[in-house]
């Protein structure tokens, strides 16, 4: 047992307090949870993802539970930058914590214009782009499955802005590493993965697929595997942080996402079931720490005691 333990670290200059954040599109702007959970005691807190204009998604139903997890097909619902930017950052600046912009688009040009419109203001630390929304038609998956066109935005992007860049990748793809190394090398500070993996559900009485797009983006749980393994492959493959994402719901996911090389780590699905689980695992993780002497968290980040002969991943990799 120690007294004190580092769990800050930093991104391009910008310190975050601890390694545990929200997921976007799950905890709304980061505004409507006030009164249900401490902000101050998270890492940061990723925004809905933001788009030119506003959107008003998909049509129902968009939200499905499905064993383990939960599928969704919002389709980028959102308010557009400029009422984030009049309704919504006002408030964030009060949250004691980083707020991280997520962008999403369907052009190259529109990234541009929404980061250009974020530039200028404070209060936000942080870009999150979401290169990998698999329920619209422009975009989304067009650009995330495309390693060629991820590292066209991750380079246009980087030569806007001076803030951390993080690029946030599709499962949906054989090597998600590939994709990270193309962005690292074309200029982002950060990756986080897993965004959610193509799913489906369907009712046999009335014969039809659940959500109205037929298929949608799987999260929670049942996805974790998933997530550890793309994390793990990305953890070989790149220098750069990476947020572990996907279905983590207690302080024991979280460990597992940095023992496999996650720097970080963004709470998801949970927020619908606990908006207070992200702030009792960054909580439980100090805990953690300080119980089994670890002095700074970075120590214990990729210190999976994997023998890496008998990787299947590895060999994969390689060939
Ligand atoms: C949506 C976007 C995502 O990136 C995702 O993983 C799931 C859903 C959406 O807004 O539809």
């Amino acid at each position: 047992m120690i007294e004190s333990v580092k769990t800050s670290w930093t991104l391009r200059g910008v310190e975050f307090k601890n390694r545990v954040f929200t997921a976007s599109g799950t905890f709304g702007y980061g505004d409507e949870v006030r009164d249900l959970t401490d902000a101050g005691a998270l890492g940061g807190v990723c925004t809905k993802s933001l788009s030119r204009k506003p959107r008003d998604g998909n049509p129902p139903s968009r939200i499905v539970e499905t064993a383990g997890g939960m599928l969704n097909s919002i389709g980028l619902a959102n308010i557009g930058v400029e009422s984030f930017l009049r309704q919504k950052l006002p408030l964030l600046r009060e949250l004691k914590t980083r707020i991280i912009a997520n962008i999403a688009a369907s052009s190259v040009e529109e990234y541009c214009e929404v980061l250009d419109m974020l530039e200028p203001e404070s209060g936000i630390s942080a870009y999150e782009i979401n290169v990998s929304c698999p329920n619209v038609k422009e975009g989304g998956l067009n650009f995330g499955t495309n390693c060629r066109k991820t590292a066209e935005i991750t380079s246009m992007l980087r030569s806007r802005t001076a803030k951390p860049l993080i690029i946030k990748l599709t499962p949906n793809v054989t090597h998600v590493s590939e994709f990270a190394r193309a962005v690292e090398d074309a200029g982002a500070d950060a990756v986080s993965l897993i965004n959610t993996v193509i799913g489906m559900a369907v009712d046999v009485r009335s014969r039809k697929p659940r959500l109205s797009t037929v298929t949608g983006g799987l999260s929670g749980p049942a996805i974790k595997p998933i997530a550890l393994a793309k994390v793990y492959e990305t953890a070989q493959a790149v220098k750069i942080p990476i947020f572990g994402i996907g279905g983590i719901a207690t302080v024991q996911d979280a460990l597992e996402f940095l023992l496999v090389g996650a720097a970080a780590v963004q709470v998801g699905t949970m927020n619908f079931i606990d908006p207070n689980a992200a702030a009792s695992i960054a909580a439980e993780m100090e805990d953690f720490f300080k119980l089994n002497g670890i002095a700074d968290a970075q120590d214990f980040v990729g210190t999976l005691k994997a023998d890496i002969g008998f990787s299947i991943l590895q060999s994969w990799l390689s060939s």
